[in-house]
């Protein structure tokens, strides 16, 4: 399914430098990312391959690049490596080189350390560190220096998430000629939460830069604008800017700016497609079989991220096994975590937190070869990871605060058989979508011990007609339509019909 050159074994990853990055004319397109779609991954014997990246900005992101032939900007996943561009398939990788300091405190520390925990309720409290902010400073200005070598006149550039807040204002000052998007794949948080971050005047003004700004839901544009409107028109250390903001617009000066809102998906047909194919279903079957042929299947599939609510999903199980509502005999859950973020410390402690709560229900509920929660770290192959949506009987999405959640329309997509149950938390941007999903409040642990026994024991017929009205949402609103109407939007300088807010999103009532 990639475009990629995945996990091709490649040697030739040489010294470059950032001024012969860049490529003749330049191109008309480009996507500017923390990380590339691809991850060096280096060898003990000296060679070198790609790996597909982790994360549900590359899973969207990856289908529309294929189809526009751009170029992407982005960091190779590894400290101190500068390495040549590569051209695969009419698409142009730019890495961008990061030191070992930097990828501690740009990309762990104020990007995974400050604005993650941030911009997800501040579930764990946010270091506000002035070096992180520094590095943070220095690595958006690279990637802004790299992407205006990449950009030919005139190009459209979208820049993504949360670790380039900064880009689209320094891009415009080095490229003036360009039109610039940016697109945040998490939430913007609450306004209260959002003015504890002491850089909040620069975040707001870095973001200001673009012509668009695209978030989730018209929740975070209306965050968004409240805050443009309190801050970037006061006086900062470099000046004042005067701004205005109503109806999605921002007036910047001269410049306007659009804000709105745009739901991010999944290539649902492809998936749907791949997940009809015969060796998936086969191999389904072979996992159901492999499991010990349970009666039900619950499936976690998750970066292990505390945002997720993998602790909570084994606490409802646990708590279930222990009042026999569910039956250990009958019942396995399948937790699928991909490693992420590993050396930041909030994240050692939940994986030995998570752990710990695996051991603790096998230990009381598993028989000798048959444990009840199946646990793997690590990336699971897409094939694999379908043969898994297939095979599950109910899917388990619980987390705090998501920003979309992509796994949650995965599966949906992957269900043509209507035969699955997606019990999803309400904090998830997906949760605005997916209405007829057996939601839950992940806080509220009764209230995901019932979804789960809900999505265990409906009727059929049930259970089929919500799948049936899951499945028409999602695969009715993919992610070419995503990208179309952000593009559109972008290239006719307005925000179309639904991504508009009204006024009354304009009164957050504070
Ligand atoms: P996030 O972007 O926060 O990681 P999403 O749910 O939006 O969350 O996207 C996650 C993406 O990563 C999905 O495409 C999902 O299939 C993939 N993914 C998650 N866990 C695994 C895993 N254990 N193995 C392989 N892919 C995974
Ligand atoms: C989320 C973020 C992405 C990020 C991905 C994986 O999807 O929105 O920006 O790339 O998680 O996280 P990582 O830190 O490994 O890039």
């Amino acid at each position: 399914m990639s475009a990629y050159p995945s996990d091709q074994r490649r040697s030739d990853a040489g010294a470059q430098s950032p001024a012969t990055a860049r490529h003749g004319a330049g191109s008309g397109f480009v996507v500017v990312a923390n990380r590339l779609p691809v991850d060096l991954q280096q060898l003990p014997d000296g060679t070198t391959r790609w790996k597909r990246s982790p994360g549900g900005l590359v899973t969207a992101l990856e289908p529309v690049l294929r189809n526009n032939n751009g170029a992407w900007v982005g960091w190779a996943g590894v400290p101190d490596v500068d390495l040549d561009p590569i051209v695969e398939d009419g698409l142009e990788l730019h890495p961008v080189p990061l030191t070992a300091t930097e990828v501690s405190d740009y990309y762990e520390g104020f990007s995974n350390g400050t604005l993650w925990p941030l911009y997800h309720d501040v579930i764990v409290r946010p270091e506000y560190r002035r070096h992180w902010w520094s590095a943070y400073v220095e690595v958006n200005r690279r990637f802004a220096e790299y992407t205006a070598k990449v950009a030919a006149e005139g190009a459209t550039v979208w820049v993504q998430d949360y670790q380039l807040q900064l880009v689209p204002k320094m891009l415009r000052m080095l490229r003036p000629d360009v039109t610039i998007g940016f697109f945040l794949h998490i939430p913007f948080p609450p306004v209260e939460l959002f003015m504890q971050m002491p850089w909040r005047t620069e975040i707001i003004e870095g973001l200001l830069g673009s012509d668009l700004i695209g978030f989730h839901l018209p929740g975070g544009a209306q965050n968004f604008l409240y805050l443009a409107k309190r801050l970037a028109g006061q006086p900062t250390s470099r000046g004042t800017v005067g701004v205005r903001s109503k109806l999605g617009v921002v007036q910047v000066g001269f410049r306007t700016v659009r804000v709105g809102a745009f739901p991010i998906s999944i290539a649902s047909a492809e998936l749907d497609e791949q997940s009809r194919r015969r060796s998936v279903r086969e191999r389904a079957a072979q996992i159901r079989a492999e499991l010990g042929n349970p009666k039900h299947i619950l499936l976690g599939v998750d970066r292990l991220d505390y945002t997720k609510g993998i602790d909570i999903r084994l606490a409802a199980l646990e708590e279930l096994l222990r009042e026999g509502r569910v039956d250990p005999a009958d019942t396995v859950m399948v937790q699928l975590a991909t490693p992420s973020r590993e050396r930041v410390q909030s994240y050692i402690q939940m994986r030995g937190d998570i752990e710990r709560q695996v051991g603790r229900i096998n230990g009381e509920f598993a028989r000798v070869g048959y444990p009840v929660v199946h646990y793997l770290h690590r990336p699971i192959p897409r094939e694999e990871l379908l043969a898994f949506f297939v095979v599950a009987d109910a899917m388990l999405v619980t987390p705090l605060r998501d920003g979309m959640n992509l796994v949650a329309k995965e599966y949906v997509a992957s269900h043509s058989g209507l035969n699955g149950a997606l019990v999803l938390s309400e904090f998830t941007g997906a949760a605005a979508e997916l209405r007829q999903a057996y939601l839950c409040n992940p806080h509220d642990l009764d209230s995901v011990e019932d979804a789960i026994m809900a999505a265990l024991t409906d009727n059929p017929e049930t259970r089929r007609r919500r799948m049936r009205a899951l499945r028409r949402q999602v695969l009715a609103h993919d992610v070419d339509r995503w990208a179309r109407a952000f593009l559109d939007a972008l290239a006719q300088g307005q925000v179309a019909g639904s991504a508009l807010l009204s006024d009354a999103d304009l009164d957050p009532g504070r």
